[in-house]
């Protein structure tokens, strides 16, 4: 019998891709949304190969510790990627903390193998006092004061969530492992838009003339799944977090190498900030990663696949001019209202 495998937030962009990876490898999948099973914004997900027999999809509230215990009971391992993702302390905090701790307490209660936890990079480097050249690892969390006296909501409730996580897990003998994911890009298997992807699409559709001085790391959509999923399977991967990054770009290299791929469309040639020097952004290894033999596509690779993406579902006027990436294995290996963007802190 197939090893069975719940992925909350089934539905969503790094979820999808999970549960495509999970269901490629053989494993019975089952997938969590707060939406009924008919919900035309999981249809996607019964196209996957292997869905028709392997994947069931369940309702379940993330505040409702039953319903994720009946989610989870019989499972061999959970991945937990659900969430919301933008700065309403209102509407997150309790999704995401409390929401979190009912992950692992109801992990534990069925007794899964392993949690693997999403959480992000906002839990690592929000803190002044950071030595910038030290690369963020194990041992770095950001400030809490600083996330809320800046008012950066998400970075502080997914620190406290995953604070708490560890907590809860130690005290219950959960082996727990979580994934820090940066801004994750790629083909979109949803059919709705997700935060990360927006922080492309603004660039190429004019409505923002001039990039910021920022520098953010990024992934490929498809690494960071198969991050999950080794995670989830290597025997000694847990009791540690692994950042789950390619590459650190400042906005303006970002924006170059859009322009290089898509010519035709509208893409900022000047930053806002003409004053200071260009923002460097955080170190990190994603070797920990590698051991577990994940492979990193190059950045040209997930930005050409991105805005395929876009335009196959329709965010974006098709062009006639992309340029595709001479590394074939860049590309592709298969063929409402937007949330608001709070890609500085993903
Ligand atoms: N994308 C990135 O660049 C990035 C970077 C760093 C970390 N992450 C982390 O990776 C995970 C997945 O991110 P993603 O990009 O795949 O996000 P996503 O596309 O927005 O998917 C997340 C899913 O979580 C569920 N969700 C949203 N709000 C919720 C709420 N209030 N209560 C319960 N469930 C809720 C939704 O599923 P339903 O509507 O079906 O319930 C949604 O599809 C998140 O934990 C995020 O913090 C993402």
């Amino acid at each position: 019998m197939a090893a069975v495998v719940c992925v909350t937030g089934a539905g969503g962009f790094i979820g999808s891709w999970i549960v495509k990876i999970l269901l490629a490898r053989g494993y019975a999948v089952r997938g969590t949304s707060r939406r009924e099973a008919a919900d035309p914004k999981n249809a996607h997900l019964w196209a996957l190969d292997g869905a028709a027999e392997r994947l069931t999809m369940l309702q379940v509230d993330l505040l409702d510790r039953a319903s994720l215990r009946a989610a989870f009971r019989g499972c061999d391992g959970v991945i937990h990627t659900a969430s919301p993702m933008h700065d309403n302390p209102e509407e997150i905090i309790e999704p995401i903390i409390a929401g979190t701790r009912n992950v692992v307490e109801a992990a534990a209660d069925a007794g899964v193998r392993r949690l693997v936890l999403s959480s992000t990079i906002g839990t690592m480097y929000m803190d002044p006092r950071r030595d910038p050249d030290a690369p963020l690892g194990d041992s770095s969390w950001s400030d809490l004061e600083y996330c809320k006296s800046t008012e950066n909501w998400y970075c502080y409730a997914k620190t406290v969530a995953e604070q708490g996580a560890w907590e809860a897990a130690r005290a219950r003998g959960l082996d727990l492992a979580v994934v820090i994911p940066v801004v994750v890009l790629g083909e979109l298997l949803q059919p709705s838009m997700n935060t990360s992807t927006l922080h492309i699409l603004k660039y190429l559709t004019g409505q923002t003339k001039e990039y910021v001085n920022e520098s953010h790391a990024y992934v490929h959509v498809r690494d960071a799944a198969e991050a999950h999923v080794r995670v989830l399977e290597a025997p000694g991967a847990g009791g540690r977090r692994y950042v789950c990054a390619e590459r650190t770009l400042h906005r303006g290299e970002l924006c170059r190498i859009l322009a290089g791929l898509f010519p035709e469309y509208p893409i900022p040639t000047r930053c806002k900030d003409q004053v200071n020097p260009l923002k460097k952004g955080y170190k990190f290894t994603n070797q920990p990663l590698k051991d577990l033999g994940v492979k990193f596509t190059p950045v040209h690779g997930y930005l050409y696949e991105a805005v395929k993406s876009l335009q196959d579902k329709g965010f974006l006027p098709k062009t006639s001019g992309a340029k595709v990436p001479e590394r074939r294995s860049c590309l592709p290996q298969t063929t409402s209202q937007p949330p608001p963007e709070i890609v500085s802190k993903l």
